[in-house]
């Protein structure tokens, strides 16, 4: 990203975060607690529960917890009553999410389910459809969560993925055979050609992939 760019994601960031909320304490905290700094931004945050809202999102699943924070900006965007169920494999950032929902006063709202989505999904499949889809855990299953999406997300709902860009390494023929970028390829390929899906990227953090569900 150019100079310039990086001012204005800062000028949009300054405009509309609320500095005094629960979440702008939770990356410190989460980067003392070691947990890498790769959560979504809080602009792509606010962009996403207007989505949420928008189509009326009442029952959401998050494919990669990390410490919560796009769980909790997700679950703000949900009517009363509203479910996110959020799959995470590293016990030690369902622990941290799990204690972060908690501050947040949403531990009625987001279920944390520790272990591989792979071996978690199938059991959600009597929990679905779901009106949010959102994928962001390991990137060389990115197609096959695309699988369950397409699935499981009911008609007129949303399947979203970050790092649709893969920090620019999907255009870099040097990185052409590392796993995730392939399996990147292919999701956004298949996203694209989806006759099933009206979809396009966000250019925020990192690609934000973005497909409205249309029919079967
Ligand atoms: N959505 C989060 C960021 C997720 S980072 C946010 O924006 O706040 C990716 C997370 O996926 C990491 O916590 C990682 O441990 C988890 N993860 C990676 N592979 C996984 C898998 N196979 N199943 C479940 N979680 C996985
Ligand atoms: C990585 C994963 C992410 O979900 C992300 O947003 C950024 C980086 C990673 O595994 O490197
Ligand atoms: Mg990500």
């Amino acid at each position: 990203m150019s100079e310039l760019d990086d001012r204005l994601h800062d000028y949009v960031r300054q405009l509309f975060t609320d500095h005094d909320d629960l979440l702008g304490s939770l990356m410190p905290a989460a980067e003392r607690a070691g947990l890498p700094q790769i959560s979504i931004s809080p602009e792509e945050g606010r962009v996403m529960q207007i989505l949420l809202r928008a189509i009326g999102a009442r029952k959401v699943l998050e494919i990669g917890t990390l410490g919560g924070y796009s769980a909790i900006t997700m679950a703000r965007a949900l009517p009363p009553g509203g479910r996110l169920i959020t799959l995470e494999r590293e016990p030690m950032h369902a622990a941290f999410a799990r204690d972060w929902v908690r501050r947040a006063g949403l531990e009625y709202t987001i279920d944390v389910r520790e272990g591989a989505a792979l071996d978690l999904l199938p059991g959600l499949a009597a929990e679905a459809p779901f009106d949010v889809t959102f994928i962001d855990a390991d990137k060389p299953s990115y197609p096959q969560y695309l699988d369950w999406a397409l699935r499981y997300t009911r008609r007129g709902g949303l399947i979203i993925a970050d790092n649709a860009f893969r920090a620019g390494a999907i255009l870099d023929p040097a990185q052409a055979d590392d796993a995730g970028v392939t399996a990147v390829l292919e999701f956004n390929r298949r996203f694209a050609a989806e006759p099933r899906l009206l979809s396009s990227i966000l250019f925020g953090r990192d690609g934000m992939a973005v497909g409205l569900v249309l029919g079967d």
